[in-house]
């Protein structure tokens, strides 16, 4: 592994380990469906491809959360009755999971180096974390999930479309450049496409591999000029384009989250 990519993965976990209880809260107004609305908004359209998986699963299912951070979502997926348990590499973020859900298992680890044996689960789902990690040290996970899933199992993440209509892309940089005068620690975002993320999952070994885009971007921009604007262009989007999902469209490459299906 090159010294950058080493150093990208562990500013991953620094990162997180301050944001901890940024997380913590954000997850919490969710739940108390307070703030946060183009986050809320984007998630919850993921949500309706992940429980789409889910459904597929026999009951009793084995599921790894991988990057579980404060634990909402491997959460979420025990309720419907899974066998769900998370790895996560942040400490403060796995005391949080810990303390919110004692009832769930949370391990320490890191996904390009999983701490299971092989073929051990039905469904692996890794929701907003490879993007914080640079393309070498994804497919090395990509590789990693693969030997931990059952036959037939299925991965599902999320990545950070390079084409965004947002324009995070050049934003980042932006961004980047001035914490870099304060020195202050910023994450890594790896920006990607459909037909990269494709060809990074077939050539690690996965037998299918399906992208979605989800969420019009257009609407964390909107948000920025308050709720009442950000409620009625939303409103305006969902008259559009309907559920924001984009499959055979060129919006798919454009849209908020890229959403990766492979089957082992
Ligand atoms: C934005 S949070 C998302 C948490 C959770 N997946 C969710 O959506 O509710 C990203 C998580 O990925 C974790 N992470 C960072 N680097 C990782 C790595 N190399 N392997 C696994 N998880 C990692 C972080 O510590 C953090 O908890």
């Amino acid at each position: 592994m090159s010294k950058k990519t080493a150093e990208i993965r562990d500013l991953a976990i620094k990162r997180h380990d301050i944001d901890a209880s940024f997380f913590q809260q954000t997850y919490n107004d969710i739940i108390l469906a307070k703030k946060a609305y183009p986050f809320k908004i984007g998630r919850s359209l993921v949500m309706e491809d992940i429980e789409e998986c889910l459904n597929n699963l026999p009951a009793g299912a084995r599921i790894l959360d991988l990057g579980s951070g404060t634990g909402h979502l491997t959460k979420w997926m025990a309720e419907k009755g899974f066998l769900a348990e998370g790895v996560e590499p942040s400490s403060n973020m796995i005391k949080n999971a810990r303390t919110n859900f004692p009832d769930l298992r949370f391990t320490e680890g890191i996904s390009s180096s999983l701490p299971v044996a092989d073929s051990t689960f039905d469904f692996v789902i890794s929701f907003e974390v490879f993007r914080y990690l640079d393309k070498d040290e994804n497919q090395k996970s990509f590789e990693e999930v693969l030997r931990v899933l059952k036959p037939g199992g299925v991965f599902f993440f999320t990545q950070v479309n390079k084409y965004a209509t947002d324009f995070y892309y050049p934003f980042y940089y932006l961004k980047k450049m001035i914490y870099g005068f304060t020195k202050t620690v910023y994450h890594y975002c790896f920006f990607t496409t459909p037909a990269e993320q494709e060809k990074m999952m077939l050539r690690a070994g996965y037998s299918q591999v399906k992208t979605i885009g989800r969420m019009a971007s257009t609407i964390r921009i909107a948000y920025k000029f308050g709720k009442r604007f950000g409620d009625f262009y939303t409103k305006l989007i969902k008259m559009g384009y309907g559920n924001q999902k984009f499959i055979h469209s060129p919006l798919k490459a454009m849209s908020g989250h890229l959403v990766v299906i492979g089957k082992k």
